[in-house]
């Protein structure tokens, strides 16, 4: 999947003044600094189209990139930044959470996992969260660069185990690193199809 042209349109406070184009939309959502800004510039081609920094907390309002003239990809603020205060927290749950909900055009969120650590607690929240309301989602593990040979199949299942402890089955997880580009056409197929089945039934 290539793509021909990838833009920012802008970043926006809340779901109520995003663009209302009508174009499909994935949300990546995540810890801050699990690597949603760096998945979007390598799945993008792009060096600096999303801000990626090494301190937390860095996207903070919900930024729109438009793939194609055709459909968006999505950069929501990090849950779980440790040192926002409890306002600030509340803030941005409330952000992410009236988007995830009120997005008609919303094909999926894009949940990413670090696949260095064991399932969060926080993470295992927000993913029950989802399921709750019927949001759709798949996984994706980050930062796959960093494990070991010998971490890598065993970090995963551990996390896949964890979530099989509270769900009866898995959405669609890919494995992916913003360094090495891992992953990188498995996803795309997966959000190419993803478009194809929105535009044949619409
Ligand atoms: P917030 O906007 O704060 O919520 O963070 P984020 O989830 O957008 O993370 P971001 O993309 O800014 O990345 C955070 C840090 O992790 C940066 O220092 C990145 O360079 C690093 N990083 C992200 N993805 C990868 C990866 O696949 N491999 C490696 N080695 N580092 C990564
Ligand atoms: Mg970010």
């Amino acid at each position: 999947m290539d793509f021909k042209s990838v833009s920012f349109v802008g970043s926006f406070p809340n779901e109520a003044k995003c663009p209302d184009s009508g174009w499909p939309e994935f949300a990546f959502i995540g810890r801050s600094n699990v690597g949603k800004s760096s998945l979007i510039n390598m799945l993008t081609n792009q060096k600096d189209l999303a801000k990626v920094s090494g301190t937390p907390g860095k996207t903070r309002q919900i930024n729109f990139f438009a793939i194609d003239e055709q459909w968006y990809l999505v950069d929501l603020p990090g849950y779980g930044y440790a040192v926002a205060s409890k306002k600030a927290k509340a803030n941005y749950e409330r952000i992410i959470e009236d988007y995830l909900l009120r997005r008609e055009k919303l094909m999926c969120a894009i949940v990413l996992l670090d696949s260095r650590h064991d399932l969060q607690a926080i993470d295992l929240e927000f993913i029950n969260w989802l399921g709750s309301n019927h949001v759709p989602f798949v996984i994706v593990f980050t930062k796959y660069d960093k494990l070991r040979k010998t971490e890598r199949e065993v970090n995963i299942d551990r996390i896949k185990a964890s979530l099989l402890e509270s769900w009866n089955s898995l959405p669609p997880c890919f494995i992916t690193s913003s360094k090495n580009r891992h992953g990188k056409e498995e996803f795309l197929q997966f959000i190419s199809e993803t478009l194809e089945n929105f535009y044949s039934h619409s």
